[in-house]
C-alpha cells in the first residue's frame, strides 16, 4: 500500500468520507470499479482505467484482478468490455495496459478485448518482462 493511500494516524480517510466522495465527484472518468455479479450480485473482482502515466499522456491503463475461484468464466473480458465503452463514452482514443510476458490469462483476455502488443518492453531480472499493450477506441 503506498504511503499516500493508507488511512492516517487520525484514521481518515474514514469509510464514510470515501463514501461520500464516491458519491459527490461526478467528473471521475477513470478509477477501479467493482465487477458484480448480475445473478449473485456478489462482488468478484475489479476491473477500470488506472492514470499510470506509463502509456502516453491523457491515455489510461486497462486494469483487472477477479478472485480465483471465478477465473476462466469469461468475466475479465465481459468487464473489460464494458470499461472500453465506458472509456470510448468518455472521450478517449486510445487505452494501453501493461502485463507480465509470463502472465498468460491476462495477456489472451487482453488479445480477446482487441489490445496488440507494441515494440515497448521493460525487463525487470527478478520478476520478468513487462509487455506494453494498446487499443484505439
Ligand atoms: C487475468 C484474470 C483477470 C483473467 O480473468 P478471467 O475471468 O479468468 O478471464 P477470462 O475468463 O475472460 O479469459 C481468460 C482466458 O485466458 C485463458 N487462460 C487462462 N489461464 C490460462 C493458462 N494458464 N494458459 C493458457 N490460457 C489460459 C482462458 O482459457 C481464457 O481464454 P479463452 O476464452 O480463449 O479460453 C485473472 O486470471 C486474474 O485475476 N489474475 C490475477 C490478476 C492479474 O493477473 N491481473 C492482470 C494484471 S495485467
Amino acid at each position: 500500500m503506498p504511503p499516500h493511500r493508507r488511512i492516517d494516524a487520525d484514521g481518515h480517510p474514514t469509510v464514510a468520507e470515501l463514501e461520500n466522495s464516491i458519491r459527490t465527484n461526478q467528473l471521475w472518468s477513470t478509477g477501479l470499479l467493482a465487477v458484480e455479479r448480475k445473478a449473485s450480485h456478489d462482488v468478484i473482482g475489479y476491473c477500470g482505467l488506472v492514470d499510470s502515466g506509463r502509456g502516453a499522456a491523457g491515455e489510461p491503463e486497462l486494469a483487472f484482478e477477479l478472485l480465483r475461484r471465478v477465473w476462466c468464466q469469461g468475466y475479465a473480458t465481459e468487464a473489460s468490455l464494458a470499461v472500453l465503452e465506458w472509456a470510448r463514452s468518455s472521450g478517449y482514443e486510445r487505452l494501453w495496459a501493461t502485463v507480465w510476458d509470463w502472465n498468460t490469462a491476462s495477456r489472451r483476455v487482453l488479445a480477446k478485448v482487441g489490445f496488440t502488443e507494441t515494440e515497448r518492453k521493460e525487463v525487470d531480472a527478478a520478476y520478468g518482462t513487462t509487455l506494453f499493450t494498446t487499443r484505439r477506441l
